[in-house]
């Protein structure tokens, strides 16, 4: 004779009822769920999302989002003033110090001064050299790029913003190094969108920039920005689609593609600043400071 085997019971209890709009929230906090955690979960429903640790947006209050709104505007006109003053035969501590007074000028600090060790106020990084280049005697000639970087410290919050300059007639890889970058920077705003994923900017800036046969360097990547320079997302300016961080409302960061004509390799001078390509071939970049709204984003320092 055989033992019949019974089914183990489940012991599985139903919790799943679907909580009301106006019952308490799940959470114990005491509010009703439409005032806490509804809409969250309706976004996490949406989206598909089910780890608790991604945050599905962050609060901003008015004065935060205002006080980015002005930083990000100074570092805007800062730049737009080097723009209209730059010229070959000046030398790039003369920029440094239009960066230095018109920041001060507008009560404002300029956020790369001293901060790590750096020693001037903007930096300025002339054909092979990458980012983070530091005014000197050098004087500005005919065919040179520069980019300039300005970052502004204003009551507390930072903005970030740069652009690559052609001085005169240049050559027509010059030309090609920054159109190119600023396409990057053009299309990786463009993939920018509230519940998609930090590694979709850097999907089409690779994309773009290889088939141009252009490389991205990978050393150096944009940054969540607000009452600190640098902080939480990195933004790698290459990546797959669908990878990275969740993009939320609420989120302040930049994207600031580094593009090399030649290989991606980056070598960094004694100072321990400067960043050129190993190759010395050119590179460009453009910058700007972008925030996620609800429906979008917004580009703050255009
Ligand atoms: N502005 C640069 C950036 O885009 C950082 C410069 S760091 C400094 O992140 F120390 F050189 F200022
Ligand atoms: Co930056
Ligand atoms: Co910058």
């Amino acid at each position: 004779m055989t033992r019949v085997i019974q089914p183990k019971q489940s012991i599985i209890p139903v919790v799943n009822a679907k909580i009301q709009r106006n019952d308490p929230c799940w959470c114990g906090s005491g509010k009703k769920y439409k005032k806490c955690h509804l809409k969250e979960d309706e976004v996490k429903r949406r989206f598909n999302l089910s780890s608790p640790n991604e945050q599905t947006v962050i609060n901003r209050s008015e004065e935060f989002i205002q006080g980015m709104r002005e930083t990000c505007q100074l570092a805007k006109n800062t730049l737009q003033m080097v723009a209209d003053n730059i010229q070959i035969g000046i030398t790039t501590n003369q920029i440094n110090t239009w960066v230095h007074q018109y920041t001060l000028d507008h009560g404002a600090i300029p956020a790369p001064l001293n901060y790590k060790g750096f020693p001037k106020s903007t930096c300025t990084s002339i054909n092979e050299v990458i980012c983070h280049g530091i005014p000197d005697d050098t004087i500005l000639k005919e065919g040179d790029i520069i980019n300039v970087d300005v970052t502004c410290n204003l009551n507390g919050y930072f903005g970030d913003t740069s652009r690559t300059f052609l001085m005169g007639e240049c050559s027509e890889d010059a030309k090609k190094i920054c159109s190119v970058s600023e396409e990057c920077l053009r299309r990786g705003i463009a993939a920018v969108k509230p519940y998609g994923r930090i590694g979709d900017i850097g999907a089409v800036i690779q994309e773009y920039a290889h088939s141009m046969n252009c490389s991205v360097v990978e050393k150096f990547v944009g940054h969540g920005i607000g009452k600190s320079f640098h902080e939480e997302p990195q933004v790698p300016h290459f990546g797959r689609k669908g990878n990275g961080p969740l993009i939320v409302p609420g989120m302040f960061f930049t994207i600031e593609p580094m593009i090399n004509l030649g290989k991606k390799g980056v070598h960094i001078l004694e100072d321990n600043w400067t960043a050129m390509t190993e190759d010395g071939k050119l590179s460009a970049q453009f910058e700007h400071t972008i925030f996620v709204t609800e429906n979008g984003i917004e580009v703050m320092t255009e």
